[in-house]
């Protein structure tokens, strides 16, 4: 059996292809069945042991004092050997644990018909459009490391993109004429927007924007504040665990929300004890998670400009399927109610928003729907420089977001510049977006460091402990760096001082 499993911050979903149907695995808590697990962490005060999911779920609302709601999150901007603060387990320890416990529930209390030999579960998986390569990195290998054979791994909006597809366009073999459809996905933790073209069975991911921590759970911290504050409360006074166990009950208030509903009643006392229970003005609640939601329309009015740009026109409708509403956090009356207000008919609500990209993963999944996949490249890749004198470091962008590899073979990109300094001291970032003047910006993650002699007299030296200098007397020298992007997404530079003739290569990493 094949499976499509959303990792997701606040739930982790899982869809399975079964001849031809996509069903959602339901999981047997103690007795009730729920459709997702929780993404919680807790150490279980009684037998130190850390937990996962619904288990952790408990621990936390009892008050353990390490536990951590929103794993992904947490994990989101650390390297695998990082540790997680308060857990005392590195970023990959417990993406594997929360897996395990999956993979564990999945055979022993859902409700799919699993066979019992207990070999590797096939999956295809998805991560944030936005995600940095390092959190794919550690995404894959949690994967593996837990017992699954990951089929593939692609962006979240594309798999709602196929969800999309799926259930819109009556069948996917249909020869249509190539069609878009924008996806709008605001989870507990991460939004993204991404445009994907759809024409037969291929789909192409071919321009994206998000916000890595933009969600559900910033809503819940803005309700949350409101109730601290009106109880005199403040967040530094909260026991260790308390913290998180208010987070989850001001999720839960949240999620009660109506359009119509003009108060709400938060019994702080049920996760601190002794606090009291307060009323809240929903206007007030509202008005403090509205910049958030303005920057999610904001990165999404860019991406209509961008399809503009390419010569697709979003107010046709037979070019554009719609802007399609995806995420849990899509049924957050202020959401609906800008998104209406902003795009109007352009409009389409999933018809299960929290389940739309586990079951585009379980289509992905499924050989007999035969898909093709396709993904630009959805972060920028580029190179701090010394600036000239006086002036700050420069940046480079070397490979844009939205670079579309494939078949076709590697892209390559040149720079041929006479050195200023006798090192060059590179060092290479991926972010999610540029600002002005071409500065990176959103969700900065560090690749490599290198160092390369510009002057030939550093031959053979260690660089590391060397200082960078200014020097006139390289004016004349002329330096190449070659940088290659395979298909695969491999990233590596050749720099080479023409002048003297001598190079090295330096392999910089996947870009994804
Ligand atoms: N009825 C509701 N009203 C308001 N918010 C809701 C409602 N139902 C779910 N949510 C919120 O949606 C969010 C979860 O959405 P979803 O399951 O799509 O996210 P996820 O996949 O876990 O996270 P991500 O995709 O960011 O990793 C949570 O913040 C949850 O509180
Ligand atoms: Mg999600």
């Amino acid at each position: 059996m094949r499976l499509g499993i959303d990792l997701g911050t606040t739930r982790t979903l899982v869809a399975a292809a079964l001849d031809g149907r996509y069903a959602l695995a339901s999981f047997d808590d103690q007795g009730e069945f729920k459709d997702h697990l929780p993404g919680i962490v807790a150490r279980d005060p009684a037998s130190g042991e850390l937990c996962h999911g619904w288990a952790a779920a408990r621990a936390l609302a009892a008050g353990a004092p390490d536990s951590l709601r929103s794993l992904k999150r947490a994990i989101s901007g650390l390297g695998p050997d990082d540790l997680v603060p308060g857990l005392g387990a590195s970023a990959l320890e417990l993406y594997t644990g929360f897996l395990r416990q999956l993979r564990a529930d999945l055979f022993e209390r859902s409700t799919l018909e699993l066979p019992a030999d207990d070999g590797p579960l096939e999956a295809m998986i998805a991560v944030p459009a936005n995600a940095s390569s390092r959190q794919r990195y550690l995404t894959l290998e949690a994967f593996h490391r837990a017992g699954f054979r990951v089929l593939g791994m692609v962006n979240e909006p594309t798999a709602a993109a196929i969800e999309f597809a799926h259930n819109h366009l009556g069948g996917l073999g249909k020869r249509s004429p190539k069609r878009y459809v924008v996806v709008y996905d605001l989870g507990g933790g991460t939004f993204d927007t991404s445009a994907v073209s759809l024409d037969g069975r291929s789909f192409e991911l071919i321009a994206s924007e998000g916000i890595g921590r933009l969600g559900g759970d910033d809503f819940d911290d803005a309700l949350l504040d409101a109730a601290l504050a009106e109880a005199g409360l403040t967040r530094a006074s909260l026991a260790p665990g308390a913290l998180a166990a208010a987070q989850e009950l001001a999720r839960a208030a949240k999620e009660g929300l109506r359009p119509t509903t003009r108060r709400v009643l938060v019994d702080l006392g049920a996760a601190l004890p002794g606090a009291p229970a307060v009323t809240l003005a929903t206007a007030d609640v509202y008005a403090r998670c509205a910049p958030l939601i303005e920057r999610s329309i904001t990165l999404t009015e860019q991406l209509f400009a961008r399809l503009a740009e390419r010569g697709i026109d979003p107010e046709d409708g037979r070019q554009l399927g719609g802007l399609y509403l995806v995420g849990g956090a899509v049924a957050f009356p202020p959401v609906a109610q800008a998104l209406r207000a902003r795009f109007g008919r352009k409009l389409q609500l999933a018809p299960q928003p929290h389940a739309a990209t586990a079951v585009g993963l379980a289509v992905a999944a499924d050989p007999a729907a035969g898909l093709l996949v396709r993904e630009a490249v959805t972060r920028h890749f580029g190179v701090w420089r010394e600036g000239d004198a006086g002036r700050d470091k420069v940046f480079d962008a070397i490979l844009g977001k939205d670079t579309l590899g494939g078949a076709a073979g590697p892209i390559t990109v040149r720079r041929v510049y006479h050195p200023e300094h006798t090192i060059g001291h590179l060092r290479f970032l991926e972010c999610g977006g540029l600002g002005a003047g071409g500065q990176p910006a959103r969700d900065l993650t560090p690749w490599a460091e290198i160092r390369f002699p510009y002057d030939p007299a550093l031959l053979g030296r260690d660089l590391g402990g060397l200082p960078v200098e200014r020097s006139s007397a390289l004016a004349g020298e002329e330096i190449a760096e070659t940088y290659t992007y395979q298909p695969g997404g491999m990233v590596a530079v050749e720099i080479a001082n023409l002048t003297r003739g001598y190079a090295r290569t330096y392999q910089l990493g996947q870009l994804t």
